[in-house]
């Protein structure tokens, strides 16, 4: 695109979240631009921005290494938001005495966040006067400086999390807006950039279709690509974004592993019907899975053997079209967790990501997150199958048989009880508040009382969890009349004797048992 067109310049301060605050006003509609610091004159001259959002970054204003922003800007009549140290950098170039110096030690994870209601701004527009918020830094801004005012604070008051001087149109904030974790909605980030540097929306959906199209086209060339559907909101948007564009040279699929949901072959496939996708269903591998995942019981040992079956069947079903491509839905996040890209530990191994099977992997929606990718399903009228629907991990059931070698017999009941416990949550109307309920088998048999006689069977774990990006999640509470249902419900099966509800949060528990 023209340069001149960009509206925002974010500074890139070496915060981890920088990427993310150019996704979410791409998200908003509108480009933006990130620089580093000592490009910011130069990017001022030429393009004119009508706003600069300084990111944060893990470095202290006290340290002669911190980024250099050229203090001109504070009064360039540009509007600015800093977020977390941009914040400290605004609020220390004021006022020398104005930011805490932490030693060691960060403050981490979400904060609740209260607006004064004495003092208003205009980036709190349409929320309410608390919201829960994201909060990772050392630092912090003990004081505003005399020409800012604070309209947010957190822990009664006690740390400064907001501070603006309207007259400059310069803004702080210590939490981090642009993140999922923030619940405002993208509000704060859309004030800023709407109400205060008055952009005009720039960025369309249909540019960002066209992107991943383009992308996925030049890397192809001539060949032909095979594409995995799970009916998961990732690969089938993405098998409905290139359909059109791929035609023939695209190839749907969808591999029934055993450990399948009930009726989920079935919407996968109507699903796919309303998206124009073609799909061709390939259950003659059930046993194979079966078989050969089944034996393990450790997590990781099972993951990898479901990922090198998973790897075989996919190089059959390749062979099969004469693929020279595999088209992938990763997201950013996927690769973020297995440990694929930036910095973070892996701690679980995806079935999908970096399987080595001789065709060249193209990963279209390897920078975009969840929120990114849910929008776009709405412009393929999948809001209801896909939007609406909650995750299931590509290793299915498989992975919900905990401590005993998996077999068929055992997966009925895990799927029976998956089924029923939906039906339950969707009858009480909270199936739609909770992002994911995972129902898993523990193997370890314990002692009942059925019908005055001993049984030693099974149970069922049923764990609601809530979340944005599952990053972390926090356990989903049922009131005690749903919980009840659920154990009649469970325990009339002969094979389950207790039924256990599992609200830990991520971290420290992951969503899945395994
Ligand atoms: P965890 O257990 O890591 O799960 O907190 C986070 C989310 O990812 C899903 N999940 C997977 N999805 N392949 C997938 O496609 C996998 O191997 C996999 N493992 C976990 C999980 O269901 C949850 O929604």
């Amino acid at each position: 695109m023209d340069k001149k067109e960009w509206q925002i310049l974010i500074i890139d301060l070496g915060s981890q979240y920088t990427e993310i605050i150019r996704r979410s006003l791409r998200y908003l509609g509108v480009h933006s631009v990130v620089i580093s610091a000592e490009n910011t004159l130069e990017y001022i001259n030429d393009f004119k921005p009508k706003g600069i959002i300084l990111s944060g970054g893990s470095a202290s204003v006290y340290e002669p290494e911190a980024p250099q922003i050229p203090s001109e800007i504070l009064n360039s009549g540009i509007p600015i938001l800093g977020i977390c140290f941009g914040m400290q950098w605004i609020a220390y170039m004021s006022d020398k005495d104005s930011v805490h110096r932490v030693q060691s030690g960060k403050s981490y994870g979400p904060v609740e966040i209260n607006f004064s209601n004495k003092i208003t701004s205009p980036l709190i527009n349409e929320l309410e006067n608390t919201i829960k918020a994201w909060a990772s830094h050392g630092d912090s801004v003990k004081k505003a400086p005399n020409d800012f005012e604070v309209f947010a604070t957190s822990e009664n008051g006690q740390v400064i999390e907001g501070m603006q001087n309207l007259d400059k149109n310069i803004f702080g904030v210590q939490f981090h807006p642009e993140v999922e974790q923030t619940e405002d909605n993208n509000k704060i980030l859309a004030n800023f950039i709407f109400n205060v540097c008055e952009v005009v929306k720039d960025y369309s959906k249909k540019e960002i279709v066209d992107e991943i199209r383009t992308k996925t086209l030049k890397e192809l060339g001539d060949g032909v690509a095979i594409i995995g559907v799970s009916g998961g909101v990732d690969s089938t948007t993405l098998a409905a974004i290139l359909a059109p564009t791929l035609g023939d040279r695209i190839k749907a699929f969808m591999i029934d592993t055993g450990g399948m949901r009930e009726g989920e072959i079935q919407k996968v496939q109507n699903m796919c019907q309303k998206a124009g996708i073609d799909i061709l269903i390939i259950d003659k591998y059930v046993d194979k899975f079966i078989n050969e995942v089944g034996q393990t019981i450790d997590a990781e040992e099972k993951r990898a053997k479901f990922r090198k079956v998973y790897g075989e069947v996919f190089k059959e079903v390749a062979k099969e079209y004469n693929a020279t491509h595999m088209i992938q839905g990763t997201l950013a996040t996927d690769l973020i967790e297995s440990g694929s890209k930036g910095n973070s530990a892996m701690i679980k191994t995806h079935h999908n990501v970096n399987l080595d099977l001789g065709l060249k992997e193209i990963m279209p929606l390897e920078d975009f997150f969840k929120f990114e990718v849910r929008d776009l399903a709405f412009e393929f009228g999948l809001e209801e199958l896909v939007v609406k629907r909650q995750p299931f991990p590509g290793p299915g059931l498989f992975l919900r048989i905990v401590g005993v070698p998996v077999n068929k017999e055992l997966l009925e009941i895990v799927r029976e009880a998956d089924v029923e416990v939906s039906k339950i949550l969707e009858k009480y109307s909270v199936y739609e508040k909770i992002s994911q309920v995972v129902v898993a088998l523990l193997g370890v048999k314990t002692v009942g009382v059925k019908g005055d006689g001993r049984v030693y069977e099974y149970s069922i774990v049923v764990r609601p969890v809530e979340t944005t990006d599952f990053m972390t999640v926090k356990g989903f509470y049922l009131r005690e009349e749903i919980c009840q249902e659920i154990i009649a419900v469970l325990t009339r099966h002969p094979k389950i004797a207790r039924v256990f509800f599992d609200f830990t949060p991520k971290p420290p528990a992951t969503t899945e048992f395994e």
